[in-house]
């Protein structure tokens, strides 16, 4: 399996580069807005965000820090419900004002295992901010502040998000074709 051939003929476009592009300027000047005058501490969640936080970070009239954690929590299409560290945050929390950069929230699991990781470090603030949200498929209740499109229970892949890995070069979000 090469690269684009596979991945460009296999999957349904969802949500187009170019929807992408002006979702994310458009969360990145509310971020920008809400964070004024503030310190910043982005934390984004490897490997799905790497390219959204890229484009986000980009989009920030902000002084800010950024620093990634690695969990897994994935194999399949189907989530399970136990989240691991890793890779962990090497920059200081106490006191921070920290916003969380996830792929994609669907059962809630991973951001809320997150959420109260970080909050042990004691940041002054926590805000979530998700590329995707799946809402219908929510088990676990989750604070997501910033969100850039709300899509159904579809499995999707490309800006990012993976299917055993693959798929994460798509400028664009996909479905796989059955
Ligand atoms: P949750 O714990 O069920 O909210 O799962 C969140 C994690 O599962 C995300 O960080 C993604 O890595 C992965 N995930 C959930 N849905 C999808 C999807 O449609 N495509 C790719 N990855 C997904
Ligand atoms: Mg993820």
């Amino acid at each position: 399996m090469t690269g684009k051939q596979y991945s460009y003929n296999n999957v349904d476009v969802l949500i187009s580069a170019e929807d992408i592009r002006k979702k994310v300027l458009e969360v990145g000047a509310q971020i920008s807005r809400d964070y004024e005058g503030k310190n910043v501490l982005i934390i984004a969640v490897l490997n799905g965000s790497f390219i959204f936080c890229a484009d986000l970070v980009r989009s920030l009239d902000l002084e800010c820090k950024v620093d990634f954690i690695s969990v897994s929590s994935y194999i399949g299409t189907q989530t399970q419900g136990n989240v691991k560290v890793i890779s962990g945050i090497k920059e200081d929390i106490i006191g921070k004002d920290v916003v969380i950069i996830e792929d994609i929230v669907d059962r809630g699991f991973t951001l809320d295992f997150l959420i109260k990781e970080i909050s042990l470090k004691k940041p002054k603030s926590i805000k979530t901010c998700v590329f995707l949200d799946k809402k219908c498929a929510r088990e676990k209740e989750v604070a997501v502040d910033y969100s850039c499109f709300e899509i159904g229970n579809d499995f999707v892949v490309g800006y990012g998000l993976d299917y055993n890995g693959f798929f994460r070069q798509l400028p664009y979000v996909g479905k796989i074709k059955e």
